[in-house]
């Protein structure tokens, strides 16, 4: 693995969990009886389990997979599907769920896949933002933080698939 080290702690893990559980009643407040999450694999695993331990009654989850086309349709966004939902979204009021966005490619391309399965209503849940990154103006109805260009693991966050298990969010230096 490159030479890439941990320095500081951006987020610890206190400061996570007051605002997962924020935007954990804020999400029930605006889908107070019908609630399905999607989480965007890998890297929203953690922040949807302790979102969905925030929440009080009923709330139904599915799970999707993608990865980038390894070469690089960037400018497009367009990303491979890995694994699709189980179920239907017909009707449904859909939250998906997903740890950082960035450029916002991923999520434009995701919320119009799913838009176009019918759901009654679509919003998105990002625990991190790095809004000068920005290169499509995406909709995100709830943020957890907004942070510079630097590049974070922890949380579910990966470099090269390790430092998800940390419980805070890091910096990752050179
Ligand atoms: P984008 O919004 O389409 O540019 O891509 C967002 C995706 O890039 C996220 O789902 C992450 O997988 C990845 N990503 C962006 N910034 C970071 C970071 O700082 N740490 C780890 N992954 C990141
Ligand atoms: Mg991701």
């Amino acid at each position: 693995m490159p030479e890439l080290r941990l320095s500081e702690i951006l987020l610890s893990q206190d400061q996570i969990q007051k605002r997962v559980a924020e935007i954990a009643a804020e999400i029930r407040r605006d889908c107070p009886d019908d609630l399905h999450l999607i989480a965007v694999l890998k890297g929203a695993f953690v922040f949807l389990s302790d979102l969905v331990r925030q929440m009080q009654g009923h709330v139904s989850l599915d799970f999707m997979a993608v990865s980038s086309y390894a070469n690089s349709t960037s400018s497009s966004g367009e990303v491979r599907l890995l694994k699709d939902l189980d179920s239907g979204l017909d009707g449904r009021h859909v939250v998906i769920v997903e740890d950082i966005v960035d450029t916002g490619l991923t999520l434009t391309y995701l919320q119009d896949i799913l838009r176009a399965r019918n759901p009654k209503s679509l919003r998105t849940a990002c625990l991190l933002s790095k809004p000068s990154r920005r290169k499509v103006n995406v909709s995100v109805e709830y943020i957890g933080f907004s942070i510079e260009d630097r590049f974070v693991v922890g949380y579910g966050l990966d470099y090269a698939e390790q430092y998800r298990n940390l419980p805070h969010i890091a910096l990752l230096e050179q």
